[in-house]
């Protein structure tokens, strides 16, 4: 039994670590050197980890992080400022409540740019996200959106700019940093032999204050799968067991990319309620996505990425001036009639007329159609048709997006 668990434990290992490998060599920029196996931020220091367990050593909760933990290196240079800045505690007396600037910063960016032989993929970005809130990266495929998070969990060299994140720049951070990120890997490689629960316990033991196995499994909607294999699941049932191998370790700040891209609408939802599930336990997110609904859905802050610069950054209601955008108010205009019958305030507004409808613009909606509903009552006609449309999340982020291409 012992033997046939150590195998598996093993063979599991050497996947992983091949996966990495994989995954690393394709991220990677050609010049740049892979980085060390199993030293991807948020993943178990497996080798490590199952050598000391082998020889029964236990695991060292006040160590800070897996088995054999090392101190994490300072930060140097510039990054030391921007950690400077972090680890500042809020100003006593500021009322905390969620996304308020009173809350300390867990990521700060400055002047960040990555280049691929020749392709400025990230091209100074600024950011800064702070503890509790949810903020997601939105923009179209090719933005910089994979880039800048690798970037973040320490998974990618920069080629410039000053990171700081949970206080510690990426590139040098140590295992007690990594024991507090969680990451879900735009593309993962589960191991298919093992089952849900097994995944989840032999990542567990190798974190400082794992979330207990059951309660994780709970926690992503997949306690009635917990001993289906890993090899077995439907896609939806695969992007939870990421989800929950990232909060296995029960981290303060956790890394989503692109965390339902090809879900069918059902399983879009469900995975939403385990993000929002995971804010009402004060988690910090960045999460990275292509769909608005999304973004508006979950996110207390947006920042919109294009070309690999960020071109808006706000709440869905105020994203790109969306708050102060004129409305359209819209009405095909009685048989009979133009738009010279108007009255005159209402006429001062009209931007288009085509095929007997009517567009004006206002930033004055109920007042513009209060106008109109006089006009129309006193000569007892009706407009049926009659439409206020404000600018959506998708006009605004269509419109941001154009703009930089
Ligand atoms: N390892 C790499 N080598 C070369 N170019 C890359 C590499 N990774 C990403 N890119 C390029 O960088 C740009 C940004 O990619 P990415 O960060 O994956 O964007 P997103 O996640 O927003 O889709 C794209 O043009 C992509 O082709
Ligand atoms: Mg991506």
């Amino acid at each position: 039994m012992a033997i046939i668990l150590y195998k598996t434990i093993a063979g599991y290992r050497r996947r992983r670590r091949a996966a990495a490998a994989a995954q690393s060599e394709q991220r990677l920029s050609p010049g740049e050197p892979p980085p060390a196996p199993g030293t991807r931020p948020g993943t178990p220091q497996l080798a490590d980890a199952s050598v000391a367990a082998s020889a029964g050593v236990p695991h060292t909760p006040s160590g800070g992080g897996p088995a054999g933990t090392a101190a994490a290196p300072r930060p140097d240079g510039q990054a030391a400022k921007v950690v400077e800045a972090v680890s500042r505690e809020p100003a006593a007396g500021v009322p905390e409540g969620r996304g308020q600037v009173s809350r300390p910063a867990v990521i700060e960016v400055r002047g960040l740019r990555k280049c691929y032989d020749g392709l400025e993929a990230v091209a100074g970005i600024d950011l800064e996200v702070r503890a509790g809130e949810i903020f997601a990266f939105l923009g179209p495929n090719g933005a910089g959106k994979t880039t800048t998070v690798e970037i973040l969990e320490g998974y990618r060299r920069r080629t410039a700019g000053d990171v700081a994140v949970l206080g510690a720049d990426p590139a040098a951070a140590g295992r007690d940093w990594r024991a507090r990120i969680g990451v879900v890997l735009q593309e993962s490689q589960p191991e298919d032999e093992l089952t849900a629960e097994e995944c989840l316990s032999l990542y567990a033991g190798y974190y400082p204050q794992p979330r207990p196995v059951a309660e994780t499994l709970d926690l992503v909607g997949l306690t009635d799968h917990r001993t289906a294999r890993c090899g077995r699941m439907s896609g939806g049932q695969r992007r939870r067991l990421d989800v929950a191998l990232a909060l296995i370790g029960d981290p303060e700040l956790i890394f989503l990319d692109e965390p339902t891209t090809g879900f069918d609408p059902a399983a879009r939802q469900s995975a939403w309620d385990v993000i929002a599930g995971l804010r009402d336990l004060g988690k910090t997110i960045f999460l990275t996505t292509h769909y608005m609904e999304e973004a508006e859905r979950l996110a207390d802050r947006i920042a919109v990425l294009a070309a690999g610069r960020i071109v808006a950054e706000g709440t869905a209601a105020t994203l790109g001036g969306r708050d102060t955008e004129a409305s359209i108010v819209s009405f095909t205009m009685p048989p009979g009639m133009t738009a010279a019958d108007l009255p005159a305030a209402l006429a001062a507004c009209v931007t288009r007329t085509a095929n007997g409808r009517v567009e004006a613009d206002t930033r004055s909606p109920l007042r513009l159609v209060g106008v109109l509903d006089r006009w129309a009552q006193d000569r007892g006609i009706d407009l049926p048709d009659l439409d206020v449309h404000r600018p959506t999340l998708e006009d605004v982020y269509l419109q941001l997006t154009r703009e930089s291409r």
